[in-house]
């Protein structure tokens, strides 16, 4: 039986009990939280409860789960892995590369293993950009827009300060910077350009726009906001024969256009009157045009956690390794300074 406990039973701590309630051989025994009404919440689910992390770490445990808010990950998966238990953090790793530098090092000492859920990598409408981009299906991609964008304004909670590791690039930016470096892992990121802006939230982030270029020439950008009142699509893929969009958070809603196999070039009609003489903007002949169905992708949504439990038992390595942990928060220290500075900065990450 697999022994888990689980530091922050909030939101997301919850949300890990309930994958690990699909697995016969995996229990969560204990939850340390510094919140009385969550000690009482880990009590109900049958845990018991810690309210110092010396009486949690005091337990015999094989992995732990890290859910707390964004500035405690590294010092509770050091103390978790001195007291010998792997650790899946939550993102964000850690809130700077000089941190995750003493976790792996914490990690390497004891052989404990420290990765971090990253499960976005596994949602549909990633798999269906990775394999429509991958296959070629839209020919040779030039630029990637990853968009996610709220309509509420500001941010909430612990959320919204910057001494928790609040702001929206440490929250939805370390997931959607992940997916790009994930689709190229073989590329660098060559620059690095940002706007970070705190617009309705006073103290951190909560828009910003993140340039990544590749070393191959694709142009990586994402784009967060938490207010905007007009939709946007969350994908939007251009290629040089053909174009790609997803509407939402999901692989089903959207369409990927191309120029059908056997046109060679473009021709020149002059535009409709809507938008005046112009050939380049002038639309298409429909006959020129295929669309084709955005592929179905599987439910993979045991799939991180199906290979935490290989993990632990040793029969796999964790799907995010430290090394990749490390780019993203290379990239995001490089965003940050590019913001700051207003420069596009070089790089080799
Ligand atoms: N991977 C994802 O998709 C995803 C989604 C949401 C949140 N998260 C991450 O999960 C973590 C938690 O977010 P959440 O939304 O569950 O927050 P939350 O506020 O719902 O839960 C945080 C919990 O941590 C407890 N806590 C706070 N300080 C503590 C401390 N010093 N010691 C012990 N417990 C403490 C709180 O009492 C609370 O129960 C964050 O790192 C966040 O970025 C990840």
């Amino acid at each position: 039986m697999i022994k888990v406990g689980i530091i922050g039973f909030g939101y997301m701590g919850q949300f890990h009990l309930n994958k690990m309630k699909q697995f016969d051989d995996v229990k969560a025994v204990c939850a340390f939280d510094n919140d009385e009404s969550k000690l009482k919440d880990a009590k109900d689910a049958g845990l018991e409860a810690y309210d110092t992390l010396e009486k949690f770490i005091e337990q015999e445990l094989d992995l732990v789960i890290i859910a707390t808010p964004n500035q405690w990950h590294a010092q509770y998966a050091i103390a978790c892995m001195q007291s010998g238990s792997h650790v899946l953090c939550e993102k964000p790793a850690t809130m700077s590369v000089k941190e995750l530098d003493e976790v792996i090092a914490c990690s390497e000492e004891t052989g404990k293993f420290f990765t971090v859920h990253q499960q976005r990598r596994f949602d549909s409408d990633y798999r269906a950009i990775c394999e429509v981009i991958n296959k070629g299906t839209i020919g040779n991609v030039t630029t990637i827009e990853s968009r996610v964008l709220g309509e509420r304004g500001v941010c909430f909670g612990w959320r919204a300060e910057p001494e928790y590791g609040g702001g929206m690039l440490y929250d939805w930016g370390v997931h959607l910077i992940d997916q790009i470096l994930m689709l190229y892992p073989g590329e660098q990121v060559v620059s690095v350009n940002a706007r970070i802006l705190s617009i309705l939230t006073p103290k951190v982030d909560d828009f910003f726009e993140i340039t990544m270029m590749l070393s191959n020439g694709v142009c990586g950008k994402v784009i967060v906001g938490t207010f905007a009142l007009q939709k946007l699509p969350r994908w939007f893929v251009f290629g040089d024969r053909g174009t790609m969009k997803l509407d939402n958070l999901c692989s089903t809603e959207g369409g990927i256009a191309r120029i059908k196999g056997d046109v060679e070039g473009f021709d020149s009609v002059v535009g409709q009157k809507v938008i005046g003489p112009s050939r380049t903007m002038a639309p298409l002949k429909p006959e020129y045009l295929e669309t084709i169905a955005v592929p179905e992708q599987e439910n993979m949504d045991m799939e991180f956690w199906n290979n935490i439990v290989a993990a632990v038992k040793g029969e796999a390595v964790p799907y995010v390794t430290t090394e990749q942990i490390r780019r993203q928060m290379l990239i995001v220290e490089k965003a940050f300074e590019a913001s700051k500075t207003n420069q596009t900065i070089k790089t080799s990450i």
